[in-house]
Order: structure tokens, then sequence, then C-alpha cells
């Protein structure tokens, strides 16, 4: 077994959103080694019930630590928001969720916050609960954009189109006067120019990518698990296609990475029993 220092940081999405965190990654964290997983085969993850987004993430779990990762920061708020406590309880490895992250950044900037996520984080009310808990005296307004993942994932970023259901999504919520925008989901940093030309001047925009990626830094400062040697490269799967991963990620890493299959089903897993209830048979 080596130094589990310079083990790697598995992070994972349901696809290209990961890629907002893994630049956060590369810029405040240099030297760590990272392991990105994309679960493509079951995309979009935000119409998926608890139920099976709980499954899929325990199914990366157990594969991301048959990879010996040191740490596993899902790069997904739809994981975060609906997964992360069960996932805790049930895996040895330290897991970092987005929403406490992005909560705590959010107040720093306003008093009037508006969320744009998918609709499993809106339905969990994840981000609204975590802001308020933080910083009572704010209005938190959440608005459901379930047509952006997959215009992000055909790479429809420039296209008239976009501009429209995005400023169909957003005007409720400038309506609200918000000071405030916080992108509920990692995919959506890939239309930030978009929102910039929809959205008044005053409004500041919050990537809780940023600030999971400083709680991660502060993590492994406290477990001693910092990396202070030369990173590996970083290492992409996915679930489905890995041509079309590596073509559609070219344009947010800068490079064509290497790409490789995952069968998560090999890694599928039971989950715990549940204990059973004790009845006085006297
Ligand atoms: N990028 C993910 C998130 O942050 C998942 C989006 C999706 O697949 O619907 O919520």
């Amino acid at each position: 077994m080596g130094n589990s220092k310079t083990f790697p940081i598995g992070i994972f999405d349901s696809g290209l959103g990961g890629i907002t965190v893994l630049r956060a990654l590369y810029h405040q964290l240099p030297k760590e080694s990272i392991i990105y997983f994309a679960d493509t085969a079951r995309l979009p993850y935000g119409n998926r019930s608890p139920e099976e987004l709980i499954q899929y993430v325990r199914e990366i779990l157990t594969w991301m630590e048959a990879q010996e990762v040191k740490m596993v920061v899902m790069a997904c708020n739809t994981s975060s928001a609906v997964a992360l406590d069960i996932i805790r309880s049930e895996f040895k490895t330290p897991v970092l969720g987005l929403i406490l992250p992005g909560a705590k950044g959010a107040v720093q900037h306003g008093k009037r916050i508006g969320i744009i996520a998918t609709q499993a984080t809106v339905n969990s009310n994840a981000y609204k609960d975590a802001i308020q808990e933080v910083e009572p005296a704010t209005d938190v307004w959440q608005m459901a954009c379930p047509e952006f993942v997959p215009l992000i994932e055909a790479n429809r970023i420039n296209d008239p189109h976009t501009k429209r259901v995005a400023r169909k999504y957003l005007q409720p919520l400038i309506e609200q006067n918000i000071d405030t925008l916080v992108f509920g989901c990692t995919h959506y940093r890939h239309l930030a120019g978009v929102f910039k030309s929809i959205l008044p001047d005053h409004v500041v925009c919050v990537d809780p990518a940023e600030y999971v990626v400083k709680a991660t830094e502060q993590e492994l400062d406290l477990m001693g698990l910092k990396n202070a040697t030369l990173p590996m490269p970083t290492r992409f799967a996915v679930s489905g296609c890995p041509d079309q991963f590596a073509e559609l990620s070219h344009r947010w890493l800068g490079y064509t990475p290497l790409v490789e299959k995952v069968d998560l089903t090999e890694f599928m897993t039971t989950p715990p029993a549940p204990v059973p209830v004790r009845r006085n048979l006297s």
C-alpha cells in the first residue's frame, strides 16, 4: 500500500458539469491527482427519484473505493442534495458535498438569494434549508431548470434557443429583485456568459464549486492528506460513450482527455439490511 497522501481525490457527476469542480481543483489544489467519473449512461440526474440517485451514488462510491481514492467530492449538486447524508454513513472514505459550502458562500454576498438547480435539488429544499440555517435573515427563491443540462450536454451553449430558455428561468428571480444567484447545478457554470447577459449588473453569481474546493483543502489539511509531490494525470471514466465525453469535454478542459468506460453494474451493492423491528410477543 502506497502513501495515502499521493492517492487521488475522486470526483463525480452525471456528465460535463463536474468539470467546473475539476477546474476549481486544478486551480486551488494543483498537486492533487484526480479521478473523474461521469455517469453519462444515466444522465440527466435531475429528474431521477431519490431512491435511484442514492443507488447510483452507492455504486459510484463502491467503484471509487476500489480505485483507492483518499476522498470523494460530489461534483454534483443533485447527488449532494439527495444522497450525501446516507452515503456518508455507509462508506469509510470521507465524502464532501456542494450544498453546505455553497450555502456558506452565498450568504457572504447577499440577502435575496436565487437558486437555479435541477428539479431533484429543488424538490429536496437542500439549498434553501442550508442557506437559512447559516443565515436566517435571508430570502431564498428556487427555480428548477430541467432544460439546461440536455442543452449543455448537446453543446448548445451559444444557441439562441438556450438564451431564450435562460431568460424564461431567470425572469421570475429577477422580478423578486435577487442580489445573488447560486449555480445550484455544476453544469450551469458553463452558461455563466449567457446568465451575465440577462441578469442585472448588481446580481452576484456564486459558484459552489469554488467553495467546495476550499472545504476540500481544509479537510485534507485536517487529515494530513494533502499531496506534496507531482500529481498523476487526471483519469477520466464514464458509464456511457467514452468518445462522446472526450469530444464534448475538450471545450471545457482545453485538451482531449483519454476516457475509459466503466461498467458500474459490476459494482452494484445491495443497501444495508434495515434494522428489524422488535415485536414484543409475550
Ligand atoms: N451536474 C449535476 C448537478 O449538479 C447533475 C445534473 C443532471 O444530471 O441533471 O446537479
